[in-house]
């Protein structure tokens, strides 16, 4: 059932591209110019009425949050917080009628998350259910629901789910778009154009894993190590940063590239590695004074970047390109590295990759 792969891990690593395609599927017109969402019970009027959106999920789920944020605000708009379900229970959120709260959850069981999406019906707000599960608790519970089509997650750690919850954000950023009026049609057929091009990049990236495997078997011999990056960077490495904990055990941190210097920068020592993420244009050079910063202070650090930008090179140790996209397209694309990364460090490492020690793949305990 593994399909000739050594684990659940990378087979749903490498089924990513089909979890793209299928979660796109009959989403996108026949034209191939916009978003059609059936699925999606609002009414252009009550799209209108929306005053702000709160984003509420747990660990992987919440990192595909962060970029939904800056998605859904970049297309349409509309103010947008993403909180932990675990915390944004307790901290007496602001939700009214005119919130749209999305939940997201690859199970659709995760007790935290469906706490909020109960906290939020209450307090009379419109729920938006992102999940894996077809008739999961969440997706029973919610308003409207965008499944996302990546099929079953076996590994605990999670990779094609996070991915299609990605694409997930995209459809309904540009479905949003649409309805608000917020983008012209040619921008958004643009960024459709751009969304379907993302499997087969996809695929060259996979082509390349064993590039990826000798920097992660480095990786493997270290405690401690950083990874940074800035806007979507930042969260991507969020992202690569929790997966490489939960399967490797080895110790990392994602900082704000800029945030460096008041205070993680005293950390920095000889031969530390530090993964950079530097595929945002209008923040490279600055992401690159950072990276000069880690570097000055002994830093070993690998560079991800994107194809035709040969800047990077110059002032890391190692790089890996990945193929140009749209900037907010990125992670879609940025992140794959970073799982096969923390793949094969668990692998060197000789842990139970697909089942990390104290996990477990659906948390339905608070
Ligand atoms: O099923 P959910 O998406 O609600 O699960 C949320 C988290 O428990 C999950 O993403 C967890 O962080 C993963 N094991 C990370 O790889």
């Amino acid at each position: 059932e593994k399909a000739g792969f050594d684990h659940f891990m990378l087979k749903e690593i490498y089924e990513q591209p089909k979890a793209y395609r299928d979660t796109m599927g009959s989403r996108i017109d026949a034209t191939g110019k916009k978003v059609v969402l059936n699925e999606i019970g609002m009414t252009p009027e009550q799209i209108k009425a929306i005053r702000n959106v709160h984003i509420v999920a747990c660990g992987t789920a919440y990192h595909a949050g962060l970029v939904g944020k800056s998605v859904i605000e970049s297309l349409a708009r509309i103010p947008v917080e993403t909180d932990v379900a675990s915390e944004y229970r307790y901290r007496s959120p602001i939700i009214t009628p005119q919130t749209l709260v999305i939940v997201v959850s690859q199970s659709g069981e995760t007790a935290d998350t469906l706490a909020a999406l109960r906290e939020a019906k209450r307090n009379g707000a419109r729920v938006l259910a992102i999940t894996n599960v077809v008739g999961s608790s969440v997706a029973r519970e919610a308003d409207d629901v965008i499944v996302t089509w990546a099929g079953p997650e076996i590994a605990v750690a999670s990779t094609k789910a996070y991915t299609s919850q990605l694409i997930a954000f995209y459809l309904f950023g540009l479905y949003l778009a649409q309805t608000l009026g917020t983008k012209d049609e040619a921008y958004i057929a643009d960024v459709v154009s751009a969304l379907q091009e993302l499997p087969a990049k996809v695929e060259h990236i996979l082509a390349q894993s064993e590039t990826i495997k000798g920097v992660a078997e480095q990786v493997s011999t270290h405690n401690n190590l950083f990874f940074i990056g800035r806007g979507l960077d930042y969260h991507v490495v969020m992202e690569g940063s929790l997966k490489l904990k939960e399967i490797s055990y080895i110790h990392s941190e994602a900082y704000a590239a800029g945030e460096l210097k008041h205070g993680t920068l005293a950390l920095i020592e000889e031969g530390i590695p530090v993964i950079a993420l530097a595929t945002q244009g209008d923040l490279f050079e600055k992401t690159v004074s950072n990276i000069k910063e880690v570097k000055a202070r002994g830093a070993h650090v690998f560079g991800i970047h994107e194809e035709g930008e040969a800047e990077l090179a110059k002032v890391v140790d190692q790089v890996f390109a990945i193929p140009a996209t749209l900037p907010l397209l990125t992670p879609a694309l940025s992140v794959v590295p970073l799982q096969l990364l923390s793949y094969y460090a668990s692998l060197a490492r000789g842990n139970d990759v697909d089942k990390p020690r104290n996990l477990a793949k659906s948390v339905t305990v608070e």
